[in-house]
């Protein structure tokens, strides 16, 4: 099967390279179309947020990369990412896969991480452009991988029993992309914001964040319009915070703080 770009951009894919990000990076450079996607089959450099590094051993994940042009003055492009997993979210229903977001842009299933998006921003004389880096775990079995996180991810094949047939599989997410970018683009995340929290794996659970080098804990209390989180520290102060690395506490079991 070919894979088609339904944002009319071309798609270039390589057998390896160090990272889809970086190339893509430097491809801006060529003031390259809106939708402009570069996929490989593996990396040797993959990385993740926060100075992470991303498994990406050949042919077991997808490692895709699409250029955005950030053409539109008014939107708030933070909340982007969270248009985008929750789209990722809807294709894997379509491999009957319920997974969750982890604000702001993991996604698991049943608490193991099997995508992370990477979003990152650089500008030329062209503009300025957003790369948005998906790394999805496809065909991995558990012993695929490294012992340090191998309790801690998963894979699609480990969770549905249809075939992922890789072509389509990279076409429906384009699709997806493409639908929930043009979603973006014309509404604000508040019209989104009930489906997102149907989704959300951190809602009403006890979490800390790191915040400037300072832990805080507290209760999942909500997401605003904007998609920030709301935090509810133990003082019953509503803080809310558009950005930061969220690692879990112990699961609360009901609504009662609010
Ligand atoms: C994260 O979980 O922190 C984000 C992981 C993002 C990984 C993808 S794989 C394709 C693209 N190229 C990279 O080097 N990183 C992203």
């Amino acid at each position: 099967m070919d894979l088609i770009n339904s944002f009319n951009a071309p798609i270039y894919e390589f057998e390896t390279i160090d990272s889809t990000n970086k190339y893509a990076k430097i491809f801006c450079t060529t003031n390259p179309k809106n939708g402009t996607i570069i996929i490989s089959n593996e990396q040797t450099n993959g990385h993740g947020r926060l100075g992470n590094s991303w498994n990406s051993s050949k042919g077991k994940g997808l490692y895709y990369s699409i250029i955005l042009k950030k053409e539109f003055k008014n939107l708030k492009y933070e909340s982007l990412t969270l248009f985008i997993s929750l789209g990722i979210t809807k294709l894997l229903e379509d491999y009957s896969i319920n997974s969750k977001i982890k604000w702001p842009n993991d996604i698991l299933i049943n608490d193991k991480k099997v995508c992370g998006i990477l979003c990152e921003l650089t500008s030329n004389n062209n503009g300025e452009f957003i790369i948005l880096g998906i790394g999805i775990n496809l065909y991995h079995e558990k012993n695929d991988f490294p012992s340090e996180i191998e309790n801690k991810a998963t894979s699609l094949k480990l969770n549905t029993p249809q075939p992922i047939i890789r072509n389509y599989f990279i076409n429906s997410l384009t699709n997806y992309l493409f639908k929930y970018y043009n979603y973006f683009i014309s509404y604000d995340f508040e019209n989104f914001l009930h489906e997102y929290k149907k989704k959300s794996y951190l809602l009403n659970k006890e979490i800390k964040i790191n915040l400037n080098n300072e832990n805080i804990n507290g209760i999942v209390y909500d997401f605003n319009s904007e998609g920030h989180l709301l935090l509810k520290t133990h003082d019953k102060k509503i803080i809310s915070i558009n950005s930061g690395e969220v690692s879990l506490r112990n699961t609360y079991k009901n609504n009662d703080h609010k």
